[in-house]
């Protein structure tokens, strides 16, 4: 089953984002999938703020520290590999382990590393129509 949300802001993205983290189970995978400045990032935030995992101006871009943790004990692992080229880099971060933890685990550019994930996830496709309109499209790949 696919569902989509068509948005027209930055705002609207996190309030989808918050939407959907109703829809997204307590524990398992997300991928997000999309471009550069899609609006991978933004969408997370809606999904940490619903948990009550972390304020929206506390979710960033783990661009660089590759895993952002959100949540005492944690909710939501934000991640994103972008930055890493190899499937070797991405099993050195120890996503295994963190995908047995009780949170929800949410990856940006996951779809470059196909062969690390399990079937059982949920995908959150992110198109940009134009500068600010994008197209969300989510696609759970087993049941809930
Ligand atoms: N409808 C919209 N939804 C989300 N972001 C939007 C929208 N319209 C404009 N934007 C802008 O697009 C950018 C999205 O940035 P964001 O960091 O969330 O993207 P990203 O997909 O995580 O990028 P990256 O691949 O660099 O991690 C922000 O600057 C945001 O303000
Ligand atoms: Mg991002």
């Amino acid at each position: 089953m696919t569902q989509t949300f068509r948005t027209h802001s930055a705002e609207e993205t996190i309030e989808v984002g918050a939407q959907l983290s109703a829809l997204l189970p307590a524990r398992g995978l997300v991928l997000l999938i999309g471009n550069l400045g899609a609006g991978k990032t933004t969408l997370t935030k809606g999904i940490a703020r619903a948990r009550g995992a972390a304020a929206e101006e506390e979710v960033s871009s783990p661009t660089f520290t590759l895993i952002h943790e959100y949540g005492e004990p944690a909710l939501v692992y934000h991640i994103d590999l972008y930055r890493l080229d190899e499937a070797s880099e991405v099993a050195s971060l120890g996503l295994d382990e963190i995908m047995n933890r009780d949170a929800l685990v949410v990856i940006e550019w996951g779809e470059r590393f196909p062969e690390l994930w399990p079937e059982e996830r949920w995908e959150i496709r992110i198109e940009a129509v134009d500068e600010d309109q994008r197209v969300i499209e989510v696609r759970g790949l087993s049941k809930k």
